[in-house]
């Protein structure tokens, strides 16, 4: 198996690393940087759980991604959208409209939250819904998801209230 030399910048932070050229980039944030806030559910792109934000606050299913095809990207996991200790918005509207039950799809549907947010910032209940297709929570039912990320929009418009 073949190997590269990349460099990874994850969360604000660079890392060189050597990865195997079949080795996606979820196994390495796991594996090798040690990183298991981005989760591994299905491993094929159908669940949502492991996607990570790029700089153009697009999301992607680090799953299908290889990490060899990385090399010099930026990416934020959901921990990495925290302020220091202050959650980010949409962190907060999900644990305030109780959309973290088991918490197993929160990371992915966080990050996919906010990349919608970063492309839509008032989105309508419908482009809420559309924006999180592809991301699965066995828990909430997704009202709750919703919810909190209209509250998130708001929040993020200074209008919450
Ligand atoms: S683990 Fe990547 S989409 Fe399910
Ligand atoms: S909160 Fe359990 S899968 Fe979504």
């Amino acid at each position: 198996m073949s190997k590269h030399m990349i460099t990874l910048n994850v969360n604000g932070e660079d890392h060189d690393i050597v990865v195997a050229s079949n080795k996606t980039l979820l196994e390495v944030l796991r594996e090798q940087l040690n990183m298991p806030d981005t989760k591994y559910g299905c491993g094929t792109g159908e669940c949502g759980a492991c996607s990570v934000l790029l700089e153009d606050n697009s999301a992607i299913n680090s799953c299908l991604t290889l990490a060899a095809t990385m090399d010099g990207k930026k990416i934020t996991t959901a921990s990495g959208l925290e302020k220091g200790d202050k959650l980010h918005p949409v962190q907060q509207a999900f644990i305030d409209h109780a959309a973290v039950q088991c918490g197993f799809c929160t990371p992915g549907m966080v990050v996919k939250s906010v990349s919608l947010l970063a492309k839509n910032p008032r989105p309508t209940e419908q482009e809420i819904r559309e924006g999180l297709e592809g991301s699965i929570c066995r828990c909430t039912g997704y009202v709750k998801i919703v919810n909190a990320v209209e509250a998130a929009s708001k929040a993020m418009a200074g209008t919450a209230g």
